[in-house]
């Protein structure tokens, strides 16, 4: 039965560009999920726009010297271009600078003041009197009092997920000048949070338990159990959204209030544009909300904007907000200040028209119940191994054998075989099994469902061998042709929450865009005999360990920009006499034996010959040599350095080391001159 859906991707910061942690946390599943229901006779509004206000967009401003709309207009123009390039199809992309948000997040809070839903304070908050700033959010970092991260922002931990309150952290100091703040009185609008507790606790915890996913649910358990207190929705900022009250003068909207009403300002400017009506979409209970977004997230989706809709009182809660958790990228958290990314634009500069490649990559290894990692070399065997061994290869397969044998024409079949009708069969279970995990919110599942349907078509030729029978039963070959095209068919609808631009192509190879997703499920013919398919194109193609390499130079080459970018030069330390010196006894040595000591990442425990005797020495080299590249090499040996106990190991000196110019770690060698040595011993 269709219904009504209301689906949200969390409106990105216009800070930066969209890299691949956003697209596998967020706006990939939301698309499969909105592309799911639409092709399964929906009525669907799939809603975003960026997130235009916030601190963040200020200190980005500040730091290139533009004001903060020239920031939010590149990076709007960026960011909607990237989702449109990777096939997400919004049905509705707006900012939060529009007017018509402005209003509507203005008239939302005007609502709730009238309603006396909010407590008016004046309390001390942190003042930075350098900056002449109130230091809120990202204005300000300290210490979080709930997991210790030293840097937590003033209204979240991004470590633990807390949202936190500025007067809260530890040790806070100003982003702006690293001075430590002041206190000084200034006066806000709280929403109390306490006062929806009882709300939120029958909701989510009695309600919704058994569908919401195990990670969100068990975050807003522990919010709700530890107790939740009033919350400043109400800023000392000049970007952002005037308060629209007596007293407001000078204030703006916190972020995270107009933020989500982001969600309802887009959905009016689609409906009006669309000829609908928006109330549709929001205050019918019929209507299922959804909110797609990453863990950082939660606790704004499922505790803050419930409380402020459930206030409002017109508007329905969400259904489900089945949140990700992050994606890691070759082992490292993705950090946009670190460039530590794969910024999307960049990756269609190196793999052109290959979206669906990352698409798929990105929904096999999605973060749906774990932090997961991306590596490339995962992306290339997904690709490889599975979009062109199997997806690929089946229809390139079916394509031109078609073509060879007959031109193009579907062949008419004889009568089906046990196994044609088993296959037949089994193709027509693959729409129920793909629906229910997306309906789950299982998409990695889903996805490779959908794998295996193409490895029952590979099977089913492997086993049937028309290019064999071609030569000894002409109407068996026809009638296997004909079934495999049916899977081909099939595929073709299938595919396309996932794989968007390579079910368009397919559809355009088999000349066949008739079939909808139930089709699937209930036609005993997709595509019919004496149809005519076109030539075809390969769909992927092999991607080679050269690119592959590529990618990870470019990470290493961020990594060292950034980490040169951040060397802190030691300064000098106190000074020594030459008698001091002297007592150093360095002797040059070669290494007999090395291996790496058990259980440790960085150690080696070495044999050295000194010239005196044969000693053990351990050193903290191993993240930077391999035990067997460095047997036989001369070092220089600091011999009468007292010894100690390493991992239960005595070392008996110390191997000096130095850096080269591209800061790796290299011995003091004393068969290299002094000079590319970058130290000198005499
Ligand atoms: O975390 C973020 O990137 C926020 N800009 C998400 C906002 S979601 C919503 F509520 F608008
Ligand atoms: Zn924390």
């Amino acid at each position: 039965m269709s219904k009504r859906y209301t689906i949200t991707a969390a409106l990105p910061y216009t800070n930066g560009p969209i890299h691949i942690g956003h697209l596998a946390g967020v706006y990939v599943p939301a698309d499969i999920y909105a592309r799911y229901l639409r092709l399964t006779g929906n009525d669907v509004a799939f809603i975003c726009g960026s997130d235009e206000h916030g601190v963040p967009i200020t200190i980005k401003a500040k730091k290139e010297g533009v004001t903060p709309q020239d920031i939010v207009d590149k990076y709007h123009a960026i960011i909607k271009e990237s989702f449109v390039d990777f096939g997400i199809t919004f049905d509705n992309y707006s900012r939060t600078t529009a007017k018509i948000h402005h209003d509507t997040a203005q008239e939302f809070f005007k609502t709730l003041y009238d309603k006396n839903e909010f407590v008016e304070e004046v309390t001390e908050q942190l003042y930075d009197a350098e900056a002449n700033q109130f230091l809120a959010d990202r204005f300000v970092t300290g210490t979080c009092p709930k997991c210790g991260n030293e840097e937590a922002y003033g209204d979240q931990c991004e470590n633990c997920g807390s949202s936190l309150n500025a007067t809260d952290l530890i040790n806070p100091k100003s982003a702006i000048t690293g001075n430590v703040p002041t206190l000084k009185e200034t006066k806000h609008w709280f929403l109390p949070l306490n006062k929806h507790e009882d709300f939120l606790r029958e909701w989510i915890l009695k309600g919704h338990k058994k569908d919401w996913k195990p990670n969100v649910y068990g975050q807003v358990k522990s919010w709700i159990d530890d107790g939740l207190r009033p919350r400043a929705v109400t800023r000392d900022l000049d970007w952002g959204i005037p308060v629209p009250v007596e007293g407001g003068e000078g204030k703006v909207l916190y972020v995270w209030f107009d933020a989500p009403i982001g969600y309802i300002s887009s959905t009016k400017e689609w409906a009006a544009r669309e000829g609908k009506n928006w109330e549709d979409y929001w205050k019918d209970d019929n209507t299922k909300l959804v909110h797609f977004i990453g863990k950082d997230n939660i606790v704004f989706h499922c505790i803050i904007f419930p409380s402020m809709l459930k206030a409002e009182g017109s508007y329905i809660l969400p259904e489900n907000v089945p949140a990700n958790e992050f994606l890691n990228l070759e082992g490292k958290k993705l950090s946009t200040s670190k460039n530590w990314a794969v910024w999307l634009p960049d990756y269609l500069v190196d793999f052109p028209n290959q979206q669906d490649v990352l698409r798929y990559a990105l929904t096999a290894n999605a973060p749906e119940s774990k932090d997961n990692d991306f590596t490339w070399k995962d992306f290339q065997a997904r690709n490889n191994n599975e979009l062109v061994a199997i997806f690929g290869n089946f229809i390139n397969r079916v394509v031109v054998l078609t073509n060879k044998y007959y031109d193009g024409i579907i062949p008419e079949p004889s009568d089906f075989a046990t196994i044609d009708e088993e296959t037949l069969a089994a193709v027509k279970a693959y729409p129920a099994v793909i629906s229910s995990s997306i309906e789950r919110y299982r998409f990695r599942e889903a996805s490779q469902e959908l794998m295996n349907l193409a490895r029952l078509g590979n099977k089913y030729l492997a086993d049937e061998e028309p290019w064999k029978t071609i030569k000894t039963d002409e109407a068996r070959t026809k009638t296997v042709m004909f079934v495999a095209l049916q899977i081909a068919s099939a595929l073709a609808v299938l595919s396309e929450p996932f794989l968007p631009f390579t079910s368009t192509k397919l559809k355009g190879i088999l000349n066949s865009n008739d079939n909808g997703w139930e089709d699937i499920l209930t036609k005993d013919i997709l595509i019919s005999a004496n149809h005519k398919i076109s030539k075809g194109e390969l769909l992927f193609s092999k991607i080679e360990d050269s690119e592959i390499q590529k990618q990870l130079d470019k990470l290493e080459a961020s990594k060292k920009a950034n980490e040169a970018a951040n060397k802190v030069t030691e300064p000098q330390k106190e000074e020594i006499t030459f008698d001091d010196f002297t007592k150093l006894d360095l002797r040059v040595g070669t290494i007999l034996e090395a291996e790496k000591m058990p259980k440790t990442k960085k150690l080696l425990v070495l044999k050295v010959d000194t010239g005196i005797d044969t000693r053990t020495i351990v050193s903290g080299i191993a993240e930077s040599f391999k035990p067997e590249d460095i047997i036989g090499k001369r070092v220089t040996v600091l011999v009468n350095l007292a010894p100690r106990a390493l991992r239960g190991v005595e070392s008996q000196g110390m191997i000096l080391m130095t850096e080269d110019e591209g800061g790796n770690l290299v011995f003091v060698n004393p068969d290299v001159d002094g000079v590319n040595n970058g130290l000198q011993i005499s």
